[in-house]
This record gives C-alpha cells, structure tokens and sequence, in this order.
C-alpha cells in the first residue's frame, strides 16, 4: 500500500528551500519510488509549492516537476488556501522562508491543524523560539526542525567512532567552520549566501545561524553544555546585496566561543563568512581524546591512534623532520551515506505516517536559539553565562 502524503512547501523558492529540501529531498524520494517501510508499504510525498512570486513558482513547479513526475507540481500564491485545502489536501506544512517570517506561517499553519516542519532557526530569540514550540504541542500536532548536520557522513563517522571507544574520554573539540563570503563590491563576485544574512534587523547574523547547529551536534555528539563564552563582531561593514546595491552590515559575520559540558569536555567553535579556507573542508571538528584523535569534515574523516601519535621536539632552528599530516588514516566508512536533508525528512515523514519515533522537535529547536541567545549575552556582557535548563 502507497500512503500518499501532502506537504506545503513554503518558501520553496529560496537557497535553501529549492536546493535541498525540494531538489535533493523531495524530488529524490520520488523518484526514488518514495520511502520503503517495514511493513512493506511506501509513503509517497505529494507537493504543492507555495510563496509570493508566481513566475518564480511556476518556474520551479515546472522545472522539477517535469523531471520527477512527468508534469508540473501543483503551486499556488494563496498559501491560506492550501492551508484550508483549496489546492488538495495536505497534512503537512514545511517552511524554509528567511527566519523572521517562521513566525507567522507557524501560527498559520496550526490554526489549520497541519504536522509542521522547519528550516532552523525558528526564531531569533529564545521566547518566540518556546512560543512557537508551546503553541504546536499545546495543538498536539506532530512537528520537527531541520537539524541536518546530525546525517553528514563525517559525523556519522565521529559517532560510531564515540560508540567504539575510540577517543577514550573526549578531552576537547575544535570546530572550525567558514568560508570567505563574496562581498560583490571593488570588483570581487556577487555574495554566494543571502544579503538579509549580514542585517540583524531581517534576522541575520552568523552566531543565530550557527549556534543553532553547534547546539545540536555538541549535544548529540559530546553531550550537553553547561556554560559558554563567546564573542561576535562584524567584520566587513558594508556589502553589496542581490541586485548590487551597498548596504551597511549590521550583523555578527564571525562568531567565536568555548562551550563547557557538563563532564567538563571544552568544546571550542570558529565561525566566521570572512576567512579563506586552508583545511580539509568548510566545517571541520578535531576531537581529541586520550586514546586517539579524529578529524572529520563533512564526509571524511582521518584519525590517529595513541600508537601513531608522533613525538614532537620544539626545534624552530631545524626543519621539522616530522610531516604532521602523513600520521592520520582515512577512516572507511559505510559508502551509502545519503544527503543529510533527505535522511531527516525521511524519518520525519515516517513520524507522521506511522508514528516512529522522532525527537528533533521546535521544542529542540528553541534550546538551539537559547544557545545563540545565551552567546549574544556573552558578547555584550564580556562574560561566561550558565546554560540553563528550558
Ligand atoms: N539547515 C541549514 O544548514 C541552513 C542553511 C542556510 C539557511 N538556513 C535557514 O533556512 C532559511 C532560509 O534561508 P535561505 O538561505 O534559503 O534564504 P533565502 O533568502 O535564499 O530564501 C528565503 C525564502 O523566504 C522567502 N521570503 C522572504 N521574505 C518573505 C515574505 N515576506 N513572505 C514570504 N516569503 C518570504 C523568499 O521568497 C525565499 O523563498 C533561514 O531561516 C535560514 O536560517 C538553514
């Protein structure tokens, strides 16, 4: 049997919304002849694009219609009417709009008693985070947010490295994560990432974009945080936007703090759009731990046993003798690692329609906002702050 299942995608026509919760998710789930369950039923999804802009709907609606289905998916501007089933019926809502309109498609959305699911952050302040959260469960209706970094083939890796033992007890964790951001003026590219990104005032900023991320992977990974001290700035003060205008930054574009858990594993995170890559990958974790040490990008990941680890002898009068990267083997891994998204709406597709377990909800998400926020109050007060329970 084939559960057929409805989802509004709303914001669909974004960076994030078309590439990898349409085109790499979705679309890929279909044609993949949808999602196999243990019973041997499927569940389909069955899309209906929503936004403002028409010509830009129907653009994709036919684009990746046409290539998944054979014909346009449906779309409509009137996303009120595909709440309340003018355009099919749908159960589920799914919103990738820039962060500070998740607000007020969430409540739109509850009010029609849909399950829902969400880009993060869902918010950029603690408590509209929880209002948000409250306000589905108080509906009882099944929600999630998007939490993809969890279903990285590297950091599946990390994981099943922790499970084995590998580390021994983890002793501290470096992230380092960023790239340098075009600022499409005195002659560089346009900005690979959008303009609203870099003004608070549309919710940007990079410690609410990334804080979120980093509270679910240390606490996934390494366990939960009890304090933190960070610091933001704002390196580049004015950019060009989408259609070349100057704009001033009003918002964090680097971000640095150590988080302390609460079996004392420092954990220390660089984010930053203003530096240019010298390591293995746009995200990278080391993790040392007294057995061994591990570094892992988003796919791969190179370790080094205690026994491999090298000695070293400060000498800055010799050439070091010792080539530091030759001491680290690739780890192999499971080669049917699948994109990180899709994985995620895989299982919350399951959650709605067979009700398997799922624990990535708003409730989750807000505590990644209270991470951020916690961060903001760390940087404007020059001082550690305690993580309190939500
Ligand atoms: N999970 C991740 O790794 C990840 C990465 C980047 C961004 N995000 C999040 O995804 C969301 C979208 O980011 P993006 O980079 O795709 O941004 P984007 O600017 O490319 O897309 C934003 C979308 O929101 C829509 N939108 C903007 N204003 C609107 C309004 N007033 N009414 C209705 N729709 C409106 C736009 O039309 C567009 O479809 C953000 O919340 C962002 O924080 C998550």
């Amino acid at each position: 049997m084939t559960h057929q299942v409805g989802i509004i995608l709303n914001g669909v026509t974004g960076r994030m919304g078309t590439n990898q919760h349409l085109e790499r998710s979705l679309c890929a789930i279909i044609k993949n002849g949808g999602i196999p369950l243990e019973s041997g039923d499927r569940i389909m999804p069955k899309l209906i694009l929503t936004g403002r802009n028409e010509d830009k709907l129907r653009e994709l609606a036919e684009k990746h219609g046409q290539a998944t289905i054979g014909k346009p998916f449906a779309y409509t501007t009137d996303l009120q009417g595909a709440l309340d089933g003018k355009h099919g019926e749908h159960e589920i809502f799914f919103d990738a709009s820039s962060t500070l309109h998740r607000g007020r498609f969430i409540e739109m959305a509850v009010t029609a008693g849909k399950s829902i699911y969400c880009e993060k952050p869902t918010a950029v302040d603690s408590s509209e985070a929880l209002r948000l959260a409250s306000l589905v469960d108080n509906a009882g209706l099944k929600n999630g947010v998007v939490q993809d970094k969890l279903w990285l083939p590297g950091f599946l890796k990390v994981r099943s490295l922790r499970d084995n033992g590998f580390f021994g007890k983890i002793l501290s964790v470096r992230g380092e994560f960023g790239y340098w951001v075009f600022t499409g003026m005195d002659g560089q590219p346009p900005a690979q990432r959008p303009s609203w990104n870099y003004r608070c005032e549309d919710g940007g900023g990079i410690m609410i974009d990334m804080f979120c991320h980093w509270h679910y992977l240390i606490n996934e990974l390494f366990g939960p945080i009890q304090r933190l001290v960070a610091y933001g700035n704002t390196d580049i003060a004015r950019r060009n936007d989408e259609n070349g205008h100057p704009f001033e930054c009003t918002a964090d574009d680097s971000a640095y703090a150590i988080f302390v858990l609460h079996d004392g594993t420092v954990c220390q995170f660089n984010s930053s759009w203003c530096v240019r890559v010298r390591r293995d990958d746009l995200l990278c974790l080391e993790i040392n731990g007294t057995n061994g040490s591990a570094v892992a990008g988003l796919r791969d990941v190179r370790i080094q046993p205690a026994a491999q680890t090298p000695k070293p002898v400060w000498n800055p009068d010799v050439e070091q003798p010792i080539h530091f990267f030759e001491g680290w083997e690739e780890m192999q891994g499971d080669s049917s690692y699948d994109n990180a998204f899709k994985v995620q709406w895989e299982e919350f597709l399951k959650h709605v329609v067979i009700g398997s377990p799922w624990k990535y909800s708003l409730q989750e998400g807000a505590m990644g906002v209270q991470l951020a926020e916690l961060g903001m109050q760390s940087w404007k007060e020059s001082r550690w702050v305690e993580v309190p329970g939500l």
